[in-house]
């Protein structure tokens, strides 16, 4: 790691109680946005509270463009939208100003030294020029470049730019930071730098963020909310956490009498996914364990080893929009259906669904 290791959130933000009355940031009403015929973003209804969320969704879903239009730096088509209670049609500008908005794109001017962009930018948001100045050295060693701060960003790395872009959007002390792919295009150490800083922002900074990514991990380390869009729909949305507890699963490697263990499980009304010697167990009580257990020893198989299997969140995306499509619009939804879901996450090749 190149860079001087960030400070604690602590000195940057200050805290001085809820800024947010509401505990809605974002809501929005059959948002539409239409690129000529092709429609980016439609009739989305979403609301967004404070805390961290996740924009989820492949390439050419509408994350992108949903940022920009709550940010009004471009018009909705349709519907309504509301960002810290302002009006996303007509309040672009007050919205711009409490936010912090971390572009896609290379918003960096090459030739200039990572301190005069960020102060630049404060003073583009209205900042007096000796408070700008002052916040571009907090934010950019708060970011990890206090070394580096005097240096041209022509000759940045990528993860740098990154940073003093992260900068640039702090630098005003928004009460949410917006970000879109805050990783992209950065190797481990620099993309798990700024995951971290974005994780503190949240956790000891007491701001809300909102992040666009193609990347569930770096979603599942700083958010606690998602939303998943698919070509331009809400096709999920909820807590993180609920998708994860539901998908939960006991894995056991089993010598001897696999297929016995394996009828004798599904006999009890377990849901059992197995390929070979490898079983995937539904953890769907309390005594699962025992259960498997005590039916490993009534027909005298061997268990070699057994541990909790968490599928990741990328699998259950990907079933979500493969098999469940616009139905599911929240992990709620999920979790009322386990048994469609189930069926949904057991792949033909591990035996099927729910026995
Ligand atoms: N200025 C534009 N003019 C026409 N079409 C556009 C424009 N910007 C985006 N689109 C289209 O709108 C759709 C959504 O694009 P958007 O950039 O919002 O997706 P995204 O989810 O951010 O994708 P990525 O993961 O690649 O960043 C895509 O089909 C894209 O081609
Ligand atoms: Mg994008």
């Amino acid at each position: 790691m190149p860079w001087h290791s960030s400070k604690g959130a602590e000195h940057l933000f200050h805290q001085g109680g809820d800024k947010l009355d509401d505990d809605l940031i974002i809501k929005t009403t059959d948002l539409t946005k239409s690129y000529g015929p092709h429609v980016a973003l439609n009739k989305l209804n979403i609301s967004i509270p404070k805390g961290a969320t996740g924009l989820l969704g492949p390439n050419g879903a509408g994350k992108s463009t949903f940022l920009k239009t709550i940010l009004g730096l471009i018009q909705a088509t349709e519907g309504e939208g509301r960002v810290l209670g302002l009006d996303i049609r007509t309040q672009g500008d007050q919205i711009r100003s409490r936010i912090g908005y971390m572009p896609e794109y290379d918003s960096l001017n090459p030739d200039m030294e990572a301190i005069h962009q960020v102060r630049y930018s404060g003073e583009l948001l209205g900042m007096n020029p000796i408070v700008a100045q002052a916040r571009a050295h907090e934010t950019l060693q708060y970011v990890g470049l206090g070394e580096q701060r005097y240096r041209n960003i022509g000759s940045y790395s990528t993860g740098m730019k990154q940073a003093t872009k992260l900068a640039c959007a702090l630098v005003h002390d928004p009460e949410l930071i917006i970000a879109d792919e805050p990783s992209n295009g950065l190797d481990i150490m620099a993309r798990d730098y700024m995951i971290e800083t974005l994780t503190n922002t949240v956790r000891s900074g007491n701001r809300s963020v909102l992040m666009a990514s193609h990347l569930m991990d770096d979603v599942e380390r700083v958010c606690d909310n998602f939303i998943l869009l698919h070509k331009g729909k809400l096709a999920a949305q909820g807590r993180i956490e609920d998708l994860k507890g539901f998908d939960r699963e006991i894995e056991i490697h089993v010598w001897g009498g696999a297929t016995r263990l394996y009828e004798a499980m599904t006999k009890k009304g377990m849901s059992v996914r197995r390929e070979g010697r490898v079983m995937r167990i539904l953890h769907e009580q309390e005594d699962t364990t025992s259960l498997i257990l005590g039916c490993a020893a009534e027909v005298g198989a061997q268990i070699r080893r057994m541990h909790e299997y968490e599928a990741s969140l990328e699998d259950l995306f990907l079933s979500i929009m493969e098999n469940l499509g616009y139905e599911v619009k929240s992990s709620e939804d999920l979790l009322t259906s386990p048994v469609e879901a189930r069926k949904v996450d057991a792949p033909e090749h591990m035996g099927g669904g729910a026995s």
